[in-house]
């Protein structure tokens, strides 16, 4: 496996800035990042995985060697088909930090050659979640600085 591609998987249910900020600082560590959005049927996503991604790829597009992908199942096998060895997570604050833990372990127990490397978004990022701006622009409030301006266009459209 080669450690020199890395997955950032998430939800990007949309993508923020936070997301964005984690993405190109992943960019500069590593030879490719795919960045990888699980299709979970379980959930109730405001935005169909084809319109995640789409806005992932609008708002990468300066990164060449970024990727958008989709995936379901577990994340190891995604990864281990990618033939990447690293997993990038971001964690915010100390309440990301048990649930960030349990995965990683948890991703460690089925794919031992697997690191989970950690990032900190920079600072105005920390308190911002994907779930927070959905509420936000629910309730039409601004967006600014929160997600990128393509991101609010959307959700302002999905909005009304
Ligand atoms: O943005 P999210 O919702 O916090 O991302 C969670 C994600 C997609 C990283 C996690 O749910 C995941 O990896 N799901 C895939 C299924 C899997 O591998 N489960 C075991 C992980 S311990």
């Amino acid at each position: 496996m080669k450690t020199s591609v890395a997955i950032y998987p998430g939800s990007f249910d949309p993508v923020t800035n936070g997301h964005l900020d984690l993405i190109e600082r992943g960019e500069k560590m590593f030879d490719v990042l795919i960045v990888a959005v699980l299709r979970n049927a379980e959930k109730q996503p405001l935005f169909t995985v084809p319109e995640r991604v789409d806005m992932l790829r609008e708002v990468t597009k300066h990164l060449s060697s970024v990727r958008v992908e989709v995936f379901d199942g577990l994340l190891v096998d995604f990864a281990r088909k990618q033939g990447a060895g690293v997993i990038l997570r971001g964690i915010r604050a100390v309440s990301d930090y048990e649930y960030e833990l349990q995965m990683a372990l948890m991703n460690r127990k089925l794919e031992p050659r697997l690191e989970t490397v950690f990032m900190i978004p920079g600072e105005p990022y920390s308190y911002l979640s994907a779930k927070l701006v959905r509420e936000i622009a629910q309730f039409g409030a601004p967006l600014t600085g929160l997600v990128p301006p393509v991101v609010e266009e959307r959700l302002r459209a999905k909005m009304s």
